[in-house]
């Protein structure tokens, strides 16, 4: 089977790049994107390329080049539905805030809806492909959904997780370490999966494109986000006791991974992961464990998100304390609200939680973040509900230069990793603060000799 016409629900930071990508090199495929969000389509659909709704390095060009010719965005679901021979769902699976599984279980309303939605539109056969991150055995569910709602037409559904991370999306699809497809093993399963696969096929090579049966593909990726960020809180531990020991957390980085066996990447302390995907799916893995009744395997993973808070906790006390114990009406810098470089993405960002930390002890706050904006920035602080909106608006100001947000300052703090910070001219902001200037490097990317030798306090985390 050859795959012609495409669809995907949910033009979110995997839709939209996903999608992209696969029209960008696969020009004899129609892909439509369509998301209920109207103003995220219209977004995608600016005529000014640099107003899509999300920030990639790269995609700009590929979305110049691409869209209009087989790559559309639009709100019309039920038609790009119709039209199309197979299904992209890439559909937000975000925590669940009530009821059962509260705090932790995956909330799988939207995959759902998508399922009823497919079912009732649907007169030809499709294949349906799941490409958000779900519990295993969601596919059970929606396979259900498909066949029990639908107009009797056939539906085979794959396993089609996305490894991409954000900041170097485009890249990662480009290049991908693998594709994992999971499918039924009976003849209509092997026709899907082989039909997926030729569309990678495209531009990847084909031993790297792996196909398993679909409770693997599921856990996979479940797994995946797992251990990177065992990794992250495992380096995270590490630092609060190099700080104590005089070790260098970035020496015994560099050194541990140096064995070939535990590997370089994913080594690099930091004030806490944040992002969508990492603290939700070790929630849901927790969740999943618990309801097999398995509660050491629960704990053991529960534990990378404790000790993730910890960092987050760690970071925001350690201002205080040095600060001589009071923040209170002290402007305190946020260089960086983004929860990693290269992406305006603020989802789970440490930078909410070190904030909410410093605005209870009546700090005023000043960010500077390149690419985010400040609605975004105050929208995160009330969606937290510590304070009111009015509360949040009195205690932050968010600024478009840095070297006035740095202004009459009492201590800056590195929240996200962005390259420029490296580059300021420190001198300059020095002259411009209060003294004892501080630096809390949440990101060990500055050059603390150099800013010492200005005159500031520097502190790194992990040193
Ligand atoms: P997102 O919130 O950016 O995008 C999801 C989009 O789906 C939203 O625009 C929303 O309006 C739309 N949507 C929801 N229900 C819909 C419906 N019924 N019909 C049409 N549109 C609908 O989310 P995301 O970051 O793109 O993540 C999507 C999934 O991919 C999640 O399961 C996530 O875990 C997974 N994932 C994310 C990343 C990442 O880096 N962000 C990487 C790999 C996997
Ligand atoms: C992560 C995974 O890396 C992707 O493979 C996966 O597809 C994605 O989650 C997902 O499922 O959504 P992402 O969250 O976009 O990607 O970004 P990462 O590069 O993994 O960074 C996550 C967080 O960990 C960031 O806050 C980052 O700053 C932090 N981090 C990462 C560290 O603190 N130290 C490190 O060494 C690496």
């Amino acid at each position: 089977m050859v795959v012609k016409n495409i669809c995907c629900i949910g033009a979110g930071y995997v839709g939209g790049p996903t999608m992209a990508v696969i029209a960008y090199k696969c020009p004899g495929i129609k892909v439509t994107v369509v998301d209920v969000n109207e103003a995220r389509v219209k977004s995608w659909n600016d005529k000014d390329v640099s107003n899509i709704p999300i920030y990639e390095p790269g995609l700009e060009d590929i979305i110049a080049e691409v869209r209009g010719r087989n790559l559309f965005f639009s709100t019309d679901v039920e038609k790009a539905i119709d039209e199309a021979e197979m299904i992209f769902i890439s559909v937000n699976t975000p925590t669940k805030t009530y009821g059962l599984g509260k705090g932790k279980a995956a909330d799988l309303k939207y995959i759902e809806l998508c399922a009823r939605q497919i079912a009732s539109v649907a007169k030809t056969d499709k294949i349906v492909v799941e490409k958000s991150t779900l519990p295993v055995r969601t596919a059970e569910a929606i396979k259900s959904i498909l066949d029990n709602t639908g107009n009797g037409v056939k539906f085979q559904i794959l396993s089609n997780p996305e490894f991409l991370a954000e900041g170097t999306a485009v890249q990662d699809l480009l290049n991908p370490d693998r594709v994992l497809i999971g499918g039924g093993n009976d003849e209509g399963g092997t026709i899907a999966i082989n039909a997926l696969a030729d569309v990678y096929a495209s531009w990847v090579d084909r031993h790297k494109i792996l196909t398993t049966n679909v409770w693997s593909s599921e856990l996979s990726k479940l797994t995946a986000n797992a251990f990177l960020a065992q990794r992250v809180s495992s380096i995270n531990a590490m630092s609060e006791l190099c700080e104590k020991t005089g070790a260098d957390v970035n020496e015994v980085a560099m050194a541990i991974g140096m064995d070939s066996r535990i590997g370089s990447k994913f080594l690099k302390a930091s004030v806490g992961f944040g992002g969508s995907c990492f603290q939700k799916d070790i929630l849901n893995l927790v969740y999943i464990a618990k309801s097999y009744g398995l509660n050491e395997v629960a704990d053991y993973w529960e534990q990378v998100v404790i000790m993730n808070d910890h960092q987050k906790r760690r970071f925001a006390s350690n201002i205080i304390k040095t600060l001589y114990n009071t923040v209170s009406g002290k402007k305190i810098v946020f260089l960086g609200w983004a929860f990693k470089k290269d992406t305006n993405d603020t989802r789970e960002s440490a930078a909410i939680y070190v904030a909410d930390d410093l605005l209870n002890e009546q700090a005023n706050i000043a960010v500077y973040d390149p690419k985010v904006s400040e609605p975004k920035i105050l929208n995160d602080l009330d969606y937290l509900g510590t304070r009111s909106e009015t509360e949040n608006r009195k205690g932050v100001e968010v600024y478009s230069d840095p070297y006035e947000a740095c202004k009459d300052a009492y201590a800056i703090a590195v929240l996200t990793e962005w390259d420029e910070f490296k580059s300021y001219d420190w001198g300059k902001i020095y002259k411009n603060m209060r003294k004892p200037a501080f630096v809390f490097d949440g990101r060990n990317i500055l050059d603390g000799e150099m800013l010492k030798s200005i005159g500031f306090v520097f502190q790194s985390i992990g040193k």
